[in-house]
């Protein structure tokens, strides 16, 4: 992946602002004031009372609020790190933008098209770049992937293969409907269109149920699901996700061309081995943030990289609202049981 130059020792760091101070946020917050080379956490915005402070304080950051208007209105903030849930990101986004700040927002960016443009829009008449959390290109192994795809040495890509199975399982009452695929499956099939470069997703076929919890299915929480996506350039790919890993987090990736095949991704958390009376025993990890906790780090670092540099982020909003069209096309394929073009649905 082209990398734009990191900010010199004697550039001024990029002031930045964290907005949702949660499960995330709160890793991104640690980042940003202790990993990300030429970033300052600056400031920090949640509602939920003494959140932003708890963190603020932990990170010796100097300002903490629970409105991100203010957070937003403070010279301090040349970015944003968005890390709300889902139902404000399009809305902080646009705020953001139209504060003049750099913005970095958690996937998925919108839960609608209408408001995956509002924001592209947004951040497009503003002139700030916009980055989407789709951390997995950030990983070594994924991006290494992408670059055999791209160097052409795996020929023609035919099928591809993306799943997220997940050792927990959200509380329904914290996530979106459809969480499965608005959610989860988006890191997929932002996955599957990154290692199928210029091809544009056609049709999906998705089947979903409630295997894990089914007396969360009637508060609408699928907790398994297959995908089939077929692309303008013949792929196929099928996306799966579940969330009952018990090993551990997993996440893999695979691309199947006319002259080999790439794969990427490794449940095993670290290359140690212990080998005893039982066999030969490795260990997984059981949360995101330690499977892709340096590609967290460098999607950060890249974000930081292009505010200092001027250069627009490898991750785009385009690429947010490409993803979100076809988890909303799946989520209209469970409901009719049959295919369903993506165009349909994102063209209205
Ligand atoms: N890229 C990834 O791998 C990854 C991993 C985890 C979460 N996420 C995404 O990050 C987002 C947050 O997830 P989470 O697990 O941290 O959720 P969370 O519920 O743990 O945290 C969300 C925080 O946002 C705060 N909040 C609520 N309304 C807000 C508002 N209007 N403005 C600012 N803050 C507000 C809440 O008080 C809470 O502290 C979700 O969109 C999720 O999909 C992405």
């Amino acid at each position: 992946m082209d990398q734009p130059t990191p900010p010199s020792a004697s550039a001024a760091p990029v002031g930045i602002g964290l907005v949702g101070a949660g499960y995330i946020g709160a890793f991104h917050g640690e980042s940003l004031a202790r990993r990300v080379p030429g970033a300052r956490l600056v400031a920090v915005a949640d509602p939920a009372p003494g959140a932003a402070e708890r963190l603020a304080v932990n990170l010796g950051c100097p300002r903490a609020g629970t409105d991100p208007a203010e957070l937003l209105a403070e010279p301090a903030v040349e970015a944003v790190v968005i890390a709300a849930p889902a139902r404000f990101h399009a809305s902080l986004v646009q705020a953001a933008a139209a504060a003049g700040k750099a913005v970095f927002c958690e996937k998925p960016m919108a839960l609608t098209l209408a408001d995956a443009d509002r924001a592209v829009e947004a951040a497009s008449t503003a002139g700030v770049p916009l980055q989407v959390g789709f951390n997995r290109r950030f990983d070594r192994g994924f991006a290494a992937a992408h670059e055999v795809v791209v160097s052409g040495r795996l020929g023609r890509p035919q099928l591809l293969r993306s799943l997220t199975r997940d050792p927990g399982l959200a509380d329904p009452s914290r996530v979106p409907p459809w969480a499965v695929f608005v959610e989860t499956l988006i890191h997929d099939f932002d996955t599957l269109c990154w290692l199928n470069p210029g091809a544009r997703a056609v049709d999906v076929y998705a089947v979903a149920d409630a295997l894990v919890r089914p007396d969360w299915k009637d508060r609408g929480l699928l907790d398994t699901a297959v995908v089939v996506v077929r692309f303008d350039n013949g792929a196929i790919a099928t996306a799966e996700a579940n969330f009952q890993a018990v090993y551990g987090y997993d996440v893999r990736g695979e691309v199947f061309g006319s002259a080999g095949m790439v794969t990427a991704g490794d449940v095993r958390g670290t290359s140690m081995r212990f080998y005893g009376e039982q066999g030969v025993v490795g260990e997984g990890v059981k949360r995101n943030v330690d499977l892709f906790h340096d590609a967290y780090v460098a999607e950060l670092a890249h974000f930081v990289a292009c505010v200092r540099g001027g250069e627009p982020p490898s991750v785009t909003g385009g690429d947010a609202r490409a993803a979100l069209a076809i988890a909303l096309a799946s989520i209209r394929s469970v409901q009719t049981g049959g295919p369903v073009r993506v165009a349909d649905v994102a063209e209205g």
